[in-house]
């Protein structure tokens, strides 16, 4: 049996001074554990054709084989940093022309990609496949009634996780949303502004219009948005198939305080019609969202209005509120759901949690017991834990989200940057964490995904350079080096340790 520690050194040795390993690293660089190496798949500005640019700020990643060495890569594009996607120098004005650049920048990206003789994977330009979906394209609402006055709305932007049906289609989650077009106030009648002030230039485009999950056919580039998966700053949408066809679709709102979701469709192969839940931990109930409810009846016009204010709608009828909920992945060696919690500073949570949720039955199961699965801080060697992805031996590999303006710093400062965990399941290490890459700075890693034979974890390196207060005072060059802008990329990391890790069992 392979023995771990002699490749790796466990986080928990890092309390008792002896932690002999590259991390914590706050290295402006992609650093990886002996045994690994990684190449760049594609990049922020790169062409999949000659009208269609990879976006930026790459999160979620679905791989969908096509062949034995080929593949279709889905790519969520989350946020636009203005000073690196559109030319805009800080506090100068913005135009409408910038903002039409940036919202070519997030949504998605449907790339070709193929492993070439020698193992290395390489996008395929100008592929038939590739494809974009944007802050511009046109989707329809998947949903019998007018969403804010719309059968059909443009685009989708704050994509941040997502998930894969069993028929095949990409679900992609639409999470800070207010930082594009604001938010509305159904009680003050009011719209907020954004971060990003998009809604100055386009306000037409109405907040009610986004925060929802959204189904792509990566065939066609379609798409159509879901309200009946609610609206919230969704993290991810995690399927697990029923016997008879039927979904059921995990879902967090990663905000301070967020509920916990699920979704369970009426009909087997399609995700519309269903019913949305919301988790309430203290009775262990899935409770259900619908205007029939005393606790909801005469609060919302109809039932359209009930899920564009699904956050308020959870707690009336006692959702619970948790530590931002992000990540969510299905545990294949106990069947346990797993949620990751951020953290919540206000409440004094700095470093997080993952959570485990066991359903009293099958996923559709409307009761469940609860328990912690593993807790962040400085013993475990791990803070702000956030997107997760089983390997085959069932080996839990999980990214830190530390923010970056508090990388580095108490009560951070021993963590380094932020980096990629595993923890091991079997063999004479299970239960250990151990780092097995740190992070270029300002960083997070998001997105992990295992090719299906296991050789390669596609990773995206998410907002490198964050924290550049001007183009002349980058705080990283990666993956350029020199003086070049950050970029954020998709990297393909391969190497024995991969190998090893999944042959302990
Ligand atoms: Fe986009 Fe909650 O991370
Ligand atoms: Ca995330
Ligand atoms: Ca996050």
């Amino acid at each position: 049996m392979p023995v771990i520690p002699s490749l790796l050194t466990a986080c928990t040795s890092r309390s008792g001074g002896v932690d002999s390993s590259a991390f914590p690293s706050s290295k402006d660089e992609l650093i990886l554990s002996d045994g690994l190496s990684y190449k760049v798949l594609i990049q922020e500005g790169d062409m999949l054709n000659d009208k269609m640019v990879f976006g930026t700020e790459n999160d979620y990643l679905a791989f969908i084989p096509t062949g034995s060495d080929e593949g279709i890569l889905w790519v969520n594009h989350e946020f636009v940093n203005p000073m690196f996607a559109s030319g805009w120098e800080p506090d100068k004005a913005r135009h409408r022309d910038m903002i039409t650049t940036e919202m070519h920048m997030v949504g998605g990206s449907i790339v070709k990609i193929k492993k070439e003789w020698g193992g290395d994977w390489k996008f395929v330009k100008n592929d038939p496949i590739n494809n974009r979906l944007t802050a511009a394209s046109m989707i329809p609402f998947e949903w019998p009634e007018l969403v804010a006055g719309n059968r059909s709305v443009r685009g989708t932007l704050a994509n941040c996780s997502g998930g894969v049906t069993p028929w095949g289609t990409i679900l992609t989650c639409e999470e800070n949303y207010d930082n594009f077009y604001g938010e509305y106030d159904y009680v003050t009648d009011s719209r907020t502004r954004s971060k990003l002030g998009w809604e100055r230039f386009f306000p037409d485009h109405l907040p009610q219009h986004y925060g929802w999950v959204v189904e792509v056919d990566i065939r066609t580039g379609s798409a159509k948005k879901h309200p009946g998966l609610g609206r919230m700053a969704h993290e991810c949408a995690t399927v697990k198939a029923l016997a008879d066809g039927r979904v059921v679709i995990y879902t967090g709102d990663d905000q301070d305080n967020g509920c916990v979701f699920k979704y369970v469709s009426l009909e087997a192969g399609k995700i519309y019609p269903g019913n949305l839940y919301v988790a309430n931990m203290d009775a262990g109930k899935w409770e259900l969202l619908d205007i029939a409810r005393p606790e909801l009846a005469g609060k919302f016009a109809d039932q359209t209005e009930l899920l564009i204010r699904t956050r308020e709608a959870a707690l009336l009828v006692g959702g619970t509120q948790l530590d931002r909920p992000e990540d969510i992945e299905i545990d294949p060696l106990t069947g346990d759901v797993l949620v990751s919690l951020t953290n919540n500073k206000p409440k004094g949570v700095y470093h997080g949690s993952i959570l485990k949720i066991r359903e009293e039955g099958d996923y559709d199961a409307m009761t469940f017991v609860h328990d912690t699965f593993l807790t962040g801080g400085e013993e475990s060697g791990f803070s702000c834990p956030d997107n997760m992805a089983f390997d085959a031996a069932g080996n839990l590999w999980f990214c830190s989200d530390i923010s970056d303006d508090a990388l580095n710093k108490p009560p951070y400062d021993k963590f380094g940057n932020n980096g990629l965990f595993v923890l091991i399941r079997n063999g004479v290490d299970a239960g250990k964490i151990f780092q097995v890459a740190s992070a270029p700075n300002d960083a997070e890693f998001t997105g992990p995904c295992f090719a299906p034979d296991g050789e390669t974890l596609f990773l995206c390196v998410q907002h490198p350079g964050e924290g550049s207060k001007n183009l002349s005072d980058l705080t990283s060059n990666w993956p350029g080096g020199g003086t070049t802008i950050p970029r954020s990329a998709v990297v393909a990391i391969q190497g024995d340790l991969l190998r090893t890790l999944q042959q302990v069992v």
